[in-house]
């Protein structure tokens, strides 16, 4: 049986209840697609205790807009955590999470520079802030996060790092529809033609890998080459070619890279990344 709490000292009674072995937790603003079942499944195999919390955390919503579109489900989403066996699933209201406007948050300096960092101000932060603040309400050994978010994983790894906090970052890879496009909750929000045009990022992105296994070195060439993949219907918000700890632009592909790029779809704005490791020379 799933539990269910939307408050933080329920929570933790909660959790003192049934927490045994190893506490996986899977953050989530809910909308659960089959990247987030993907989540819950490996922290499931992994975990005596699952936790996923669902919160839409008006902290990290740069544009107002964006935070009132996006899609909520809380009754779906907790069938898929039910049917997924989690144990608890923490739903807390605004109020819960911050009674007051938090004069404490949490930056991670230069790995926020590039990429989303310049388009989303206070993102970041937001999501540092909310991740730290999870991680100290539930107390998870592990927590899983989704690759597509690669940004934010490189972040999230730096916060714990450099704060000493305790707890295992697991990586999950990207889900992606069979056309390449991959799982987002903002996906709902595509027309039948925006569809079709949104997988055209994962084709750029591919052409980017297959330079790069192809022996370019020069970002330059390779960023043109994908960028040329994209139709005139598309907005190119970035296309970036970066080191897969830090996050920044690299002019010369000498190890392993990750390819990122954002880009608008009438009014949906999507990301994805992939990692790509140049062939060693003389090969
Ligand atoms: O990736 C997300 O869904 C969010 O950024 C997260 C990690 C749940 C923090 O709000």
């Amino acid at each position: 049986m799933t539990a269910l709490t939307d408050s933080i000292a329920g929570g933790r009674e909660k959790l003192a209840a049934c927490r045994s072995g190893t506490v996986g937790l899977v953050p989530t603003m809910g909308a659960l697609h089959a990247g987030h079942a993907r989540l819950i499944e490996i922290a499931r195999g992994e975990c005596q205790t699952v936790v996923v919390s669902i919160f839409v955390n008006p902290l990290q919503f740069d544009r107002p807009s964006d935070l009132e579109r996006y899609p909520r489900s809380l009754q779906r989403d907790l069938e898929v955590c039910s049917s997924l066996s989690v144990d608890l699933v923490f739903a807390p209201t605004e109020r819960e999470v911050y009674p007051v406007p938090p004069l404490c948050t949490v930056e991670v300096a230069r790995l926020g520079d590039h990429l989303c960092g310049p388009y989303r101000p206070g993102h970041f932060r937001g999501v540092a802030t909310v991740v730290l603040k999870l991680f100290d309400i539930v107390q998870p050994d592990r927590a899983y996060f989704g690759e597509k978010d690669a940004q934010q994983l490189a972040i999230i790894r730096r916060m714990v790092s450099d704060l000493n906090v305790p707890v295992a970052i697991v990586e999950v890879p990207t889900v992606r529809e069979p056309d390449g496009l991959a799982l987002s909750s903002r996906n709902q929000r595509l027309s039948e033609n925006e569809r079709l045009l949104a997988s055209s990022l994962y084709q750029a992105l591919r052409e980017a890998a297959d330079q790069i296994a192809a022996g370019v070195r020069d970002a330059r060439v390779v960023k043109q080459a994908a960028v040329g993949k994209l139709p005139g219907q598309i907005r190119l918000e970035y296309l970036e070619i970066v080191d897969p700890d830090e996050m920044q632009p690299v002019d010369h592909i000498d190890g392993a890279v990750r390819v990122a790029g954002a880009i608008w779809v009438g009014s949906t704005r999507l990301i994805d990344n992939l990692l790509c490791v140049p062939p060693e020379k003389g090969h």
